[in-house]
């Protein structure tokens, strides 16, 4: 089955539909996902949107906290754009109908409300604007329901992109590699189908399940990083995977955040004797920037042999809590943990992957005719540490200009699309070995857990390379006998995700932002003041 249409957005989160609204206005947009259209990592986000919106606040300063998280590799120009441009992509949200949380103006303000901002590790003011705890699922919500009323825009759930289509291996060699659209296994069906577009969107988030405790949902398994590596486009900065501080501790908890905003409005980290900890480690105490925190904690565990240090808010007031974070107090509730007056039991995970798909203000790629947005993205506004709530605002404003940039891309495109064969099966037959892939699967999460973590060396990055390669080929054989399956698509780019991973943070022998290693534990401007930049020749 073939389907064609203007544009192809892979992926359903803040990116991908903000992108599919815009370019609607000049095209035909579809959007292909692999689960329910609203299963994104976007969906979970917790904290919010950095934005400067309060007279006390700066566009300057907000360029300035955004820098010195990046620790010397963010791109200037890139930051000064996206945070000037924060205000306009909240107004445009608020246009959807997204309800951010809103605070009394003063005592005697009668009914005026203005937004509330809160707090994260490494702002120097208010600037996160939020939906008390769910600001993700308010704004996937608002987006969901605009995408839906929308004629131009068609909606494939249950469908996962196996590879990109490529002009040089269907249509004949070209001067730079193009993107004419994607291979697509339609889930429940088990049909590869093509989908051919005159854009190719790759709005497919970030790589949590490399590792063995994320934050993140079971989709973030670096599909679009691991499909553009495949066809040779750039990708940059894949060692700085940024460690959430504080997910829960619980067997039962699968990957739920503990929102950094608690420790904007004063929870503290303690150890098991009820100790702070955080002063120890930084001026900032507990909102120093996360690799930091994320850093002390690890060293607290190692030295004390604990499982978990805790988070105690319990000295705010019941009814502020329950206001300002009523999903984590119910969720806590769920495992008996009143945060009211309990110790919060927590851990560090993996939660945003800083690096990803190299692209240009646009957003777009090194490949032509495909972009890249969020997480699946690497635009040079995070460098080595990404500051808190920057996310959901980087992927508004390049879901914005590549809207722009493609539609142009597409007007003068005409209606050529080349002729592009049907995904061919070549004799692969049914697997009766499925359990290589759960085998393979838990083994490269947890050796990325234990040997390419919050802090790494050359030694444990070197056992992570053997390993990676030994399971590469088990996993490519296993690829082209058998009949291809959701599984086997995604731990075909875990496994491409984690080599990039280990591989980007062999090259770089020093410490920089979230890439610490004890064998090169300092900066080395003079020879790393770059990003790192890996290509499948
Ligand atoms: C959080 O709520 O702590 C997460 C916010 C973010 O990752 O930007």
């Amino acid at each position: 089955m073939e389907i064609k249409s203007d544009f192809l957005v892979i992926g359903s989160g803040i990116g991908g539909l903000s992108f599919a609204l815009k370019a609607a206005k000049s095209g035909t947009v579809t959007i292909i996902t692999k689960r329910g259209v609203s299963e994104s990592a976007t969906f979970y986000a917790q904290g919010g949107i950095a934005s400067v919106w309060s007279k006390e606040d700066s566009f300057e300063s907000h360029i300035k906290d955004t820098l010195d998280a990046g620790a010397g590799l963010c791109r200037k120009d890139i930051v000064d754009m996206v945070v000037r441009d924060a205000p306009r992509r909240i107004q445009e949200l608020i246009s959807l109908g997204v309800k951010f949380s809103k605070r009394p103006i003063g005592v005697d303000s009668g009914n005026i409300e203005e937004l509330d901002l809160g707090k994260e590790g490494g702002h120097s003011k208010r600037r996160i604007i939020h939906a008390t705890d769910l600001t993700g699922k308010a704004v996937e919500d608002a987006l969901v329901n605009a995408v839906n009323a929308d004629p131009n825009i068609t909606v494939y759930e249950n469908h996962i992109a196996v590879d990109l289509i490529t002009h040089s291996k269907f249509v004949g060699q070209a001067d730079k590699e193009m993107v004419w659209g994607a291979y697509v296994l339609d889930k429940p069906s088990g049909e590869v189908k093509t989908f051919l577009a005159k854009a190719t969107i790759l709005a497919t988030g970030g790589a949590g399940k490399v590792y063995l405790f994320t934050s993140n949902p079971d989709v973030a398994t670096g599909d679009g990083i691991a499909m553009a590596y495949r066809i040779g486009a750039d990708i940059a900065n894949m060692e700085f995977i940024q460690f959430h501080p504080t997910c829960l501790y619980h067997s039962k908890a699968k990957s739920f955040l503990i929102s950094e905003a608690l420790r904007g409005e004063g929870a503290v980290l303690k150890t098991k004797d009820g100790g702070a900890f955080m002063r120890r480690h930084h001026p900032m105490a507990d909102l120093a920037p996360r690799d930091i925190v994320a850093r002390a904690i690890d060293f607290e565990l190692k030295k004390s042999g604990d499982d978990c240090v805790f988070l105690d808010i319990s000295h705010k007031s019941a009814a502020f809590l329950k206001d300002r974070f009523p999903n984590i107090h119910k969720k806590c509730l769920e495992f008996n943990i009143d945060i009211t007056k309990d110790l919060i039991p927590v851990v560090p995970a993996a939660h945003y992957t800083c690096g990803g798909v190299r692209t240009d203000r646009d957003g777009a790629t090194s490949a032509e005719r495909l972009y890249a947005i969020g997480e699946a993205a690497c635009t040079g506004l995070h460098g080595a540490n990404r500051l808190a709530s920057n996310s959901l605002l980087e992927a508004l404003v390049f879901a914005g200009r590549a809207s722009l940039h493609a539609a142009d891309v597409v007007k003068n495109t005409g209606s050529i699309i080349p002729s592009i064969p049907a995904w061919e099966t070549r004799g692969a037959v049914t697997s009766d070995e499925a359990v290589v892939i759960t085998q393979n699967w838990d083994e490269i999460r947890r050796f990325m857990w234990n040997y390419v973590g919050i802090v790494r060396s050359d030694k444990r990055l070197a056992r992570a390379l053997r390993r990676i390669n030994l399971l590469k080929n088990e996993i490519n054989e296993y690829y082209w006998n058998f009949t291809i399956t959701n599984n086997i698509v995604e731990l075909r780019n875990i496994a491409s995700t984690a080599e990039l991973i280990i591989k980007s943070a062999m090259s770089r022998k020093e410490s920089r932002g979230l890439h610490y290693t004890i064998d090169h534990p300092e900066k080395d401007d003079a020879n790393f003041l770059k990003d790192t930049v890996v290509r499948m020749e």
